[in-house]
């Protein structure tokens, strides 16, 4: 069989062309025939259960799958005749008698669920069959989202989705018969699962109100929210979500199927932490009085910034921006920046080495799905960019990949890896077993971090590309990825801001007596600029700070004016990830309070 030959069959009376190891739903799909299905789901392997796609194929008996059957050339294939349709209602009525779908009490009613939308496009408002009505157990000992069993069909998208998207298998089918029900782990309670990262793809999967987002259940359809395509801006990957909103808040956020970078994949900090985690905005400009921050107009504390900046010593004014501002943002700073003698961005422990000559690396994530062979130092993706870490998991499960890993800091990871080191000076035995490892990869991906950013990193990365050299076949050099942490930081390193570790020695070079702060939506509020108790007390002795932020922190306190910026769902403009890819952000809501965007806020203040 050659994958990819041209085949031509009839489908529904209607010529239609495919490709040879298509599905027949494939086909059909791509030549604009609809066939029902529930079990199946983009991007997963075909499982072939619900039988909800089953078609007529011209010779044959039976009724197939059109998910899990190879389309051929010369078939003839029916998709909807009136035998079709008596199989698919009937296996529509057996799955609402199994378990609880009584939607009226149910989070996905009105629109958000696969299977109450096939019972009212087949006319279903009773069944046949007496309800078996189980009494089972409704999970909501998870952070982020509920597993209800009463709801679940059992089409196992979550399943596969968990186990070939995230790369985890956290969970499966236990039991027998009619007793079958998705299991956590070992049957444990998903709030004790010590493999589930939390990503929520299951329930982005779930084809039912069987697992649903606790922020989001009961707060109305998905279909009636508005959607807003926009960029993760928690880490350098840049994943697309879709937000959706309702009456200006987030009612829940998924990852775009449409996004060139994670195909609708996305972590915990993307799907959940950046809107249901709680943290106290600033809402309204303030300004020091008797000791107090006390709200005030924009005018006012502009005006008051404006005063501080003409009456502060030329020469020793310092602007510092978190890396996470938009590119917009970027070039406003290099319009103004000639109003300050330092302007700086604060980065990661040993980050600065990485934005020294910051280097783009293009096409990373395709490369990561080709590579035959990883090599990971000083990165830790599984805490920094939880899309990267999942497809390095899948890569090792399901395609075998080799996995070479050199950190001082352990993760999840490390029961993935083939071999697994800290960033030391390793002994001779040592690089003879990563040659053997390594020994027939003909693409290896090198993903460094922050952390190899040291001599003995550098020392290793020496040894690496010898190994290579000598003992892989064909000798392949290492394609390096690089992965920094800080969402924009290459792109404001790129466009000539410095970057910046130690705060106080950056500060301390010459006297400061104006400090400007862009913390701009950092989740801390800017405050591990703090992290060191000597920068509080060196922040604490500059006549003037000012600081912009979105969130309340310890930074605030030590304010004389305080202006509120919007955060990630509220601002326009693009970021570029760590593939050299201009992202592009759109507002979904409108900024709360009185915050403006940064570039908003740095353009009135210094016009
Ligand atoms: S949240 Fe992610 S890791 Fe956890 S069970 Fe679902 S898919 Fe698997
Ligand atoms: S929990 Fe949802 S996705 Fe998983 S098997 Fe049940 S219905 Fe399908
Ligand atoms: S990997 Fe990074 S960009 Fe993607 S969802 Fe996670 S935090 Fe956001
Ligand atoms: S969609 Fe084909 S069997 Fe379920």
């Amino acid at each position: 069989m050659i994958a990819g030959k041209e085949i031509s069959l009839t489908i529904d009376g209607k010529p239609c062309k495919g490709a040879l190891g298509q599905t027949i739903l494939q086909v059909a799909g791509d030549n604009g025939i609809e066939i029902p299905t529930l079990c199946y789901l983009k991007n997963l392997s075909p499982w072939g259960g619900c039988r909800m796609c089953i078609v007529e194929v011209q010779g044959s008996p039976k009724v197939v799958p059109a998910c899990s059957t190879p389309a051929t050339d010369g078939s003839t294939v029916i998709t909807n005749s009136e035998r079709l349709q008596g199989l698919r209602r009937l296996t529509l009525e057996l799955l609402f008698s199994e378990r609880n779908h009584f939607c009226p009490i149910c989070p996905m009613n009105k629109g958000d669920c696969d299977l109450q939308q096939q019972a009212y496009g087949f006319g279903i408002d009773s069944i046949r069959y007496p309800y078996l009505y189980p009494a089972l157990l409704v999970d909501v000992s998870g952070k982020y989202f509920g597993l209800d069993h009463n709801r679940c069909i059992l089409c196992t998208r979550c399943v596969r989705t968990c186990d070939e998207i995230e790369g985890v298998h956290t969970l499966d089918i236990g039991n027998r018969g009619v007793k079958n029900q998705i299991v956590v782990d070992l049957n444990v309670m998903f709030g004790a699962s010590t493999t589930c990262t939390s990503c929520g793809a299951c329930v982005a999967a779930c084809p039912t109100g069987a697992l649903f987002d606790k922020s989001a259940a009961f707060h109305g359809p998905l279909s009636r929210c508005q959607q807003v395509r926009t960029t993760c801006t928690e880490c350098p990957v840049g994943c697309g979500l879709v937000v959706y909103t309702k009456d200006n808040r987030i009612v829940d956020v998924f990852g775009d199927a449409e996004s060139t970078v994670s195909r609708g994949h996305l972590c915990r900090r993307g799907r959940y932490e950046t809107w249901v985690e709680p943290r106290p905005r600033i809402l309204r400009p303030m300004v020091r009085r008797d000791g107090h921050l006390v709200p005030t107009s924009w005018g006012d504390a502009v005006h008051t910034v404006k005063t501080l900046i003409s009456a502060s010593n030329h020469g020793q004014n310092a602007m510092l921006v978190s890396p996470r501002v938009t590119n917009e943002t970027m070039r406003t700073l290099q319009k103004i920046g000639l109003r300050f003698d330092h302007i700086g961005m604060f980065v990661a422990d040993k980050e600065s080495a990485l934005c020294t000559s910051p280097e783009f690396s293009t096409d990373a994530m395709k490369r990561l799905d080709d590579a035959d062979g990883m090599i990971l130092l000083g990165a830790q993706p599984s805490r920094e960019q939880g899309v990267v870490a999942a497809k390095i998991r899948v890569a090792v499960r399901k395609r075998g990949v080799k996995l070479v890993i050199l950190n001082s800091r352990r993760s999840d990871l490390d029961a993935y890896a083939d071999i697994s080191a800290p960033i030391v000076t390793l002994e001779r035995k040592f690089w003879n077993r990563v040659g053997e490892v390594l020994g027939n990869v003909k693409r290896p991906v090198l993903i460094y971090g922050a952390a190899a950013m040291t001599a003995v990193g550098v020392t290793i990365l020496d040894r690496l590309t010898k190994v290579l050299t000598s003992q892989c076949n064909g000798g392949e050099m290492l394609a390096p990825i690089q992965l920094p942490t800080s969402t924009n930081s290459l792109a404001l390193a790129a466009g000539g801001v410095e970057p910046v570790e130690d705060i106080s020695t950056w500060l301390g070079v010459q006297p400061v007596n104006f400090l400007y702060v862009v913390a701009s939506d950092e989740p801390d509020g800017g405050a591990r600029l703090l992290k060191e108790p000597h920068v509080r007390a060196f922040l604490e002795q500059i006549d003037c700070v000012v600081v912009q932020a979105s969130y309340e922190s310890a930074l605030t306190d030590v304010a004389r004016v305080v202006l509120p910026s919007a955060i990630w769902c509220e601002k326009n403009g693009s970021v570029t990830n760590f593939e050299g890819r201009a992202l592009p952000l759109r507002a979904a809501l409108a900024p709360s309070g009185e915050a403006r965007e940064d570039n908003i806020v740095l353009e009135t203040v210094f016009a």
